[in-house]
């Protein structure tokens, strides 16, 4: 079993999390709608939390789910048979550091994860080792905003959100254009509030 300072955070944060995390939903209906025009029938999908995304797959799909709280796949697990269409499995694990082997899935997939893991470029070259070539890597994350107002909020933000929901404000987009065997394919705002909005959504292609 993996003990973590922030499977922790989400152990506790599990009972509750549906009623306080509905405003990432919309990010979560997009990415899905992406998956379904895609055609793609696996899915890799880390921090899968409470499963709150399982709704937007299209019937047959083979959905992997992994996550380091035991407390958030405890949620995810009593979805599953309200999904009999879809082929879900779960696992606990870091998904910084997976065991699969490389080139497995046609798509890997993590919805608000990149801010709470202590390492977010071995995340993403860690998703990027997993996926075939020519799949595609969807992140939903907060990216820091270019504008000064924006880093101001992001760097003053960031203790509070660390303590109490584990993730950070601060994340740039730099980590993505750094990565070497990955395209961009789209970013898109999503989840809106108010005028504002709390992600964006990546999708890169693995190129080599
Ligand atoms: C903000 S929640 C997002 C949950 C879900 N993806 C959603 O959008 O509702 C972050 C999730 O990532 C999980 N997590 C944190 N660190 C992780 C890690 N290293 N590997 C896998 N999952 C992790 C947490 O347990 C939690 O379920």
């Amino acid at each position: 079993m993996i003990v973590d300072e922030k499977a922790q955070i989400y152990n506790k944060l599990s009972s509750f999390y549906d009623k306080l995390f509905f405003v990432l939903k919309p990010g979560h209906k997009r990415a899905g709608e992406y998956i379904k025009e895609q055609g793609i029938e696996d899915v890799l999908e880390v921090g899968v939390g409470t499963g709150l995304t399982f709704c937007h797959y299209a019937p047959g799909t083979r959905v992997i789910g992994g996550d380091m709280s035991l407390g958030m796949l405890e949620g995810a697990k009593k979805k599953i048979s309200d999904f009999p269409h879809l082929s879900i499995e779960l696992k606990q694990l870091d998904a910084q550091n997976m065991d699969f082997d490389d080139n497995q899935f046609s798509c890997t997939y993590a919805p608000s994860l990149l801010s709470v893991v202590p390492n977010p470029k071995k995340l993403l070259h860690e998703m990027l080792r997993v996926t075939k070539v020519g799949g595609k890597v969807i992140v939903i994350s907060h990216f820091q905003g270019d504008r000064k107002q924006d880093a101001l909020f992001s760097k003053a933000a960031n203790p509070l959100t660390q303590r109490l929901f584990g993730f950070r404000t601060d994340l740039s987009m730099e980590l993505i254009d750094q990565l070497e065997n990955a395209k961009v394919v789209a970013v898109e705002k999503v989840n809106p509030v108010g005028p504002y909005y709390l992600s964006h959504m990546v999708i890169l292609e693995k190129t080599s």
